[in-house]
């Protein structure tokens, strides 16, 4: 109150004709003794400061809890590797990498649409590298907002389209000496000193979409035309649903073994079930300390029929208990619909939650590294931290399966028993991804280092 009063008596006096600078320092002057004379001098300007740059950094915070997206980008190493004493995660994560045995892998790069990046990430005018399927890839937008991939390497000296290109029209112009190549079908259009083009001058194009607020890039080893598209979520498209965040990992794995999770009920009864407050390292999710908050899931996994083949469906149905009592309002049923290799669409309609969607996408980088994302787009006039939230449980318990997929085999003949039926399932509808010319993995060992 003294303190109060202070600042009072100080403000007062300030309201009085400034054009009376006697007045002003009289006012200064009896403020500070009565600073002085209530005991709160220099200790408690300090800890005015203190609590009013404190006070900014809490509304900060708040501010970007409730009205932000969630942005998680974990790096390689990040999640899933346990690390000895005295070593780093890094150092961790090499090491199963030099030391994993791959199994008989099938083919690393399955025919499919893959995710290359989201489409608020790229503005107009703007090029970026992305690593996708063991190539480099520029992906650009032009000035109308289209955008282009080609391939990140200029056919003339091998520069980087991507690192210092620039975009002209709608062709994307390499650094080195000013070729423009045309984003539609990669054409080279201009050589700043030649007189004539030559016809075969081309760079490689990839079939691309944006859809969902995603660009998307078609891979087929034998170069065919896309085969199925992604569908539009018209919800996304006409602003119904918003984007409130994404979340991306690295992951040691072939790409097979990520959607097959889908199909493995059996594990969502023992690496799911614990609550979503016992963390993501599996040495200490089964600790006592949190066992009264649990998951429970009930599941069926199922293709889909022509002309849909190409897509399978995972129904969820999801509850909470809290000390063994079941929590109604956290019953989530899920539809997580998948659609070639590298896109699922987990779809969510809850009562008093709402509706939207996660974007689940993974695009191999390499053989045995798949980069996937979480995209949530949800219902705008839901407040942001319920699809964050959701994000962000699922992501907790995504990265118990990174754990998983980052140190285990694949095992093309697995042992199984019958309730494990649906991964054989699963095996076989995936297949149809892979032709006779799909890459193989060449070199057991590979030794990129994070
Ligand atoms: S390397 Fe691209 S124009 Fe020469
Ligand atoms: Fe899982």
């Amino acid at each position: 109150l003294k303190f109060t009063r202070a600042l009072l008596i100080k403000d007062h006096k300030r309201v009085h004709t400034a054009s009376d600078s006697s007045l002003l320092l009289d006012s200064a002057d009896i403020g500070s003794r009565t600073w002085i004379k209530t005991g709160f001098g220099a200790p408690a300007r300090a800890a005015v400061c203190v609590f009013a740059g404190a006070s900014l950094l809490a509304i900060g915070w708040m501010y970007r809890l409730l009205f932000c997206p969630l942005e998680l980008l974990r790096t390689p190493d990040d999640v899933g590797y346990i690390a000895e004493k005295g070593r780093s995660r890094a150092q961790a994560a090499n090491e199963v990498r030099r030391r994993r045995k791959t199994g008989e892998l099938p083919p690393v790069y399955p025919n499919g649409w893959y995710r290359v990046l989201d489409s608020h990430m790229l503005d107009r005018g703007e090029v970026k590298n992305v690593s996708a399927l063991g190539e480099q890839v520029a992906v650009f937008r032009d000035q109308d907002g289209k955008s282009y991939v080609v391939d990140s390497y200029c056919p003339h000296l091998g520069a980087n389209l991507a690192v210092g290109g620039r975009v002209v029209g709608n062709c994307i112009e390499c650094p080195f000496h000013g070729w423009q190549f045309q984003g539609s079908d990669g054409k080279c259009v201009k050589i700043p000193y030649a007189e004539k083009v030559p016809e075969f001058a081309k760079v490689r194009r990839w079939p691309s979409c944006e859809v969902n607020g995603q660009i998307l890039i078609w891979f087929h080893c034998d170069g065919k035309d896309p085969e199925w598209m992604v569908p539009e979520q018209q919800e996304i498209t006409k602003g119904e649903w918003v984007y409130r965040g994404r979340t991306e990992h690295f992951i040691n794995a072939h790409i097979e073994e990520i959607p097959e999770n889908a199909a493995d009920i059996a594990h969502l009864a023992h690496l799911h079930t614990p609550g979503f407050l016992s963390g993501v390292d599996l040495r200490y999710t089964n600790n006592k300390t949190w066992t009264f908050l649990q998951h429970d899931w009930k599941v069926q996994w199922q293709p889909e029929s022509e002309p849909n083949k190409h897509c399978s469906q995972m129904l969820v149905k999801h509850a909470l208990t809290v000390f063994g009592w079941h929590v109604p309002l956290l019953d989530v049923h899920v539809v997580a619909r998948q659609v070639g290799p590298g896109v699922v669409f987990l779809l969510f309609n809850h009562n008093f939650l709402g509706r939207g969607v996660i974007m689940h996408c993974v695009t191999p980088v390499e053989p045995l590294l798949q980069c996937v994302s979480h995209t949530i787009f949800y219902q705008s006039n839901i407040p942001a931290l319920v699809p964050k939230f959701i994000l962000r449980v699922e992501c907790i318990q995504f990265e118990r399966d990174v754990m998983i997929w980052n140190n285990k085999k694949y095992i093309s003949q697995p042992l199984l028993v019958k309730e494990d039926s649906a991964i054989l399932k699963h095996r076989r509808w995936f297949s149809q991804f892979y032709s006779e010319n799909s890459p193989r993995l060449q070199y057991q060992r590979d030794t990129l280092d994070f």
